[in-house]
């Protein structure tokens, strides 16, 4: 039911007396952490937001939901980095890359994430799928300003408002915005859409358990009382007072800073299965933003095994040592096809007839574990006992936990992300932006 950290690939890498040392640090992270007291403390509700959370507003995600599901074949979000990934990765890790094909049948909502680039090809494409079927939109921005999803928005609304008129659009339209400012709350005042919030203390890549990733998510037919039951779990877990060295987070940020200090400087997050892909874009989000300033920083990629096995696992065997590697594996089955029998065995598959599929993914992550630790890359194995609501909603909150951790083992503010200003203030300027021109 919760996330378990497993150090069996990490004994060549790192000495027991090593986290012994690095255990009181990360002890007053920590603590600093739930007292409120270190820097980016502003932006911290997300510690409390399993338990804290508006009750009000989360009826009326439920009610908003209830309406989609009812009235709408399509549910098009728009919003980008920390503004949709949650949403998207919590949607695919429970409902498969085939979310979309599998809601169709199923009678629910399909779910497409737009704005998340200015390709206008892209929003065609979108709008050739949802054809002449009904849908409705989740406008997600915190600012209200941002470029891609902002031009995305403009056309979809004016697609909504030529299909149902501006009455009924204004209904099917749910903005999830700032309590009190930016462009986006102004217009959606001004239309009378519902308005959930983005709140103030929490920051784009820390929101999934907020209105911003709840109200998609509940649509795609996602239990989201469980998903905040499992993160609750971890709030408390997170809380409790008791070694530290038995919270999963706290080893999985010391383990990971060690490494970091010895030179690893990529961490490589890998699964087994292809349904995973969008977690670990969210999971890179949430290490790149937090992480990387001050010049410091692991950078954060992800890997689909056994797929890229065969493109970049010829790196990691054999190229330079820059990288670990953390492992998440799910270890209850969530398949239970087996290898079928076939008219005769030229294909040479028979020793493995009527053998569980699950079996054999579970041999390359041990192979491949075994093969990578042996040629120096060290490999930090995280495990979920099933793949539901529960386990992903303790999983989000115990990365959450850990990267913070980890940002304050590394001395940096884990809650700012001003590199990504940067480009949004430049694209203004060369744009023309009034008040951004020089
Ligand atoms: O993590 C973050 O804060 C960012 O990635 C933002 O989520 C992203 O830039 C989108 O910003 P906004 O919601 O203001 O449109």
């Amino acid at each position: 039911m919760k996330v378990t950290f497993k150090k069996d690939y990490l004994k060549d890498f790192v000495a027991d007396s090593e986290v012994e040392l690095l255990k009181p640090a990360a002890g007053l992270a920590r603590d600093t952490l739930l007292a409120r007291t270190g820097v980016g403390n502003e932006m911290e509700d997300w510690l409390t937001l399993p338990t804290d959370h508006d009750q009000g507003e989360f009826t009326r995600i439920l009610k908003a939901a209830g309406k989609i599901k009812s009235d709408s074949k399509v549910l098009v979000v728009i919003g980008i980095g920390g503004s949709y990934l949650g949403a998207r990765a919590v949607i695919e890790f429970l409902k498969s890359e085939f979310h979309n094909e599998k809601a169709a049948k199923a009678g629910l909502p399909e779910v497409y994430f737009v704005g998340t680039s200015a390709s206008g090809r892209y929003i065609d494409d979108v709008i050739n799928l949802i054809g002449d079927r009904d849908f409705s939109i989740n406008i997600i921005s915190k600012s209200g300003t941002t470029t891609e999803p902002a031009i995305a928005f403009r056309v979809f609304k004016s697609l909504i408002e030529k299909k149902y008129g501006k009455d009924e659009a204004s209904k099917r339209i749910f903005a999830t915005t700032d309590a009190n400012k930016g462009a986006l709350l102004d217009v959606a005042k001004e239309n009378g859409y519902e308005r959930f919030i983005v709140p103030d203390g929490i920051g784009g890549r820390y929101s999934v358990l907020s209105a911003v990733g709840l109200l998609p998510i509940a649509v795609a037919g996602i239990d989201i009382k469980q998903l905040l039951a499992g993160a609750k779990a971890a709030q408390d877990d997170f809380a409790k007072d008791e070694d530290i060295l038995a919270k999963p987070s706290i080893l999985y940020a010391i383990y990971r800073n060690i490494l970091y200090r010895k030179g690893f400087d990529v961490e490589t997050i890998v699964g087994y299965e292809p349904q995973f892909r969008y977690l670990f874009e969210w999971w890179k989000q949430l290490m790149a933003e937090s992480e990387g300033k001050d010049n410091k920083g692991i950078y954060p990629t992800s890997a689909i095994f056994s797929t890229d096995l065969h493109s970049i696992g010829q790196y990691i065997q054999d190229g330079k040592k820059i990288l670990f590697e953390t492992i998440l594996d799910i270890t209850k089955p969530i398949s239970d096809r087996v290898v079928p029998a076939a008219d005769d065995d030229t294909d040479h598959l028979d020793y493995l007839l009527n053998r569980p599929i699950k079996e054999v993914n579970e041999a390359a992550l041990t192979a491949t574990a075994q093969a990578h630790t042996s040629a120096g890359v060290p490999n930090i194995l995280l495990q979920l006992d099933d793949l539901d609501e529960f386990n992903l909603g303790n999983l989000i909150y115990f990365f959450e936990a850990a990267v913070s951790v980890s940002g304050y083992l590394n001395a940096i503010n884990p809650f700012d992300q001003p590199g990504v200003e940067i480009y949004k203030t430049n694209m203004f300027r060369i744009l023309g932006k009034p008040g951004y021109t020089k």
